[in-house]
């Protein structure tokens, strides 16, 4: 998505190789407008899956996958990083954070993921997965079935998409970007 890759470009700020901050429009600062475009886009490209939920983690991936799940016209769900004690009945994955260095449980409700729905995965940043792997293992859970997943920013050099797409999923992302310094992005 070439307004995207513009944004990235002019407001993005990367730090090391390897991450990037984008806290004017997505990770802190939200551009309604703009993450309403993204979310449509990411819903087009899913168009005629038969969707019938929208599922992210906590907390960054809940704005675009709102604007995903209002262009599909579907519910979207969160999983939660905070097992609560109400949360009684829940489908419960082990990820580990390589930027945190540390390992959270996500929950999701199992009323809000019945066996026959059709699952779409959406997340804001793709680096090595392990957000990705914890949501696909709960759909798994689940018995649903999973359509893809639909990513705003997937960092390729950091490996998580390769190893889901060897495996058969769909991912689609927005922006791919190969590798990157400060001063310098190249997308693939
Ligand atoms: P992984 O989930 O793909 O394995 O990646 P990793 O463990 O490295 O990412 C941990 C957290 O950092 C995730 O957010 C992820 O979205 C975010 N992240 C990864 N790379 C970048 C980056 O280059 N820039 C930014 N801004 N974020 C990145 P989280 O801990 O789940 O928290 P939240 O912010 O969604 O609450
Ligand atoms: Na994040
Ligand atoms: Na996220």
């Amino acid at each position: 998505m070439q307004e995207l890759k513009d944004r990235i470009m002019a407001e993005g700020e990367v730090i090391g190789t390897h991450i990037l901050k984008v806290d004017t429009f997505l990770n802190h600062q939200i551009d309604p407008a703009f993450i309403l475009r993204m979310g449509k886009e990411l819903a087009e490209r899913f168009a005629g899956e038969g969707i019938t939920r929208v599922l992210t983690v906590e907390a960054s991936g809940i704005a675009v996958a709102s604007a995903v799940a209002l262009s599909l016209n579907v519910p979207v769900v969160f999983a939660k990083k905070k097992k609560a004690s109400t949360q009684s009945a829940v489908y419960a994955s082990q990820i580990y954070s390589f930027t945190r260095q540390e390992t959270v449980t996500i929950t999701v409700s199992k009323k809000f993921l019945p066996a026959d729905d059709v699952v779409l995965i959406i997340d804001d940043f793709l680096a090595h997965g392990e957000a990705l792997k914890g949501l696909v293992d709960i759909v798994d859970q689940s018995g649903a079935r999973l359509a893809g997943a639909g990513i705003v920013i997937e960092k390729l050099f950091q490996q998580g998409g390769a190893a889901l797409r060897a495996k058969g999923m769909r991912i689609e992302t927005l922006a791919a970007i190969e590798q990157m310094e400060p001063g310098k992005i190249d997308f693939a």
